[in-house]
């Protein structure tokens, strides 16, 4: 069996994550891979219902993820973690779980992130509205040494997803 991995992306709300994660699933999938992907949004639908975004929730919704970026990955699968995973030390504590662990950091400027505001999110906790929201009143921290970064401010989709491969390739993940 071909050994699997855990992408793990993390970044600021609309930073591109999801879009970037199910554009790149597909493409994965051309080359063989089985491809699973673990959505904040969508996790906290199930595996995560119930919990807020406290750094003790927003770190036990993080580790459940990557608790089933492990399993899966530990058995050939190419699990993606897309969650905003602010802080520094629980991502740390995935890598030392996770043997095959690549960090991506979908890296926008917080004001193309503010601009693109895909459910007004970030509108409302401008005006005060939404408390802990990340980015404007809770802490981003960025990773110090991912080993991809993607700068969707900069890059397209098609070519994050080129881009994502390559480096993909290069580390002989793919
Ligand atoms: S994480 O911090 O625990 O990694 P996760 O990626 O699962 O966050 O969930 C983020 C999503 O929850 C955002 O896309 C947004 O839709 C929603 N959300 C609701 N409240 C907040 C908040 N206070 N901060 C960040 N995201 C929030």
């Amino acid at each position: 069996m071909r050994r699997g991995f855990t992408l793990w992306m993390t970044g600021l709300p609309c930073s591109g994550k999801s879009t970037l994660a199910s554009a790149l699933a597909p493409r994965l999938r051309e080359l063989g891979k089985n491809v699973e992907v673990l959505d904040g949004d969508v996790v906290r639908t199930h595996l995560s219902k119930g919990l807020g975004f406290s750094r003790e929730d927003r770190d036990t919704n993080i580790r459940r993820i990557g608790f089933v970026c492990h399993l899966l990955s530990r058995n050939g699968v190419v699990a993606i973690g897309a969650a905003i995973s602010p802080y520094r030390e629980v991502r740390a504590e995935l890598r030392a779980m996770i043997p095959d662990f690549v960090e991506l950091y979908v890296k926008a400027p917080l004001e193309e992130c503010i601009r693109r505001d895909v459910k007004g999110m970030y509108a409302r906790a401008l005006a005060g509205e939404l408390k802990e929201f990340t980015g404007i009143s809770d802490p981003y921290e960025e990773p110090a040494v991912p080993e991809i970064v993607v700068e969707t401010g900069r890059m397209g989709v098609d070519e994050s997803v080129e881009h994502v491969l390559a480096e993909l390739a290069r580390r002989e993940r793919i």
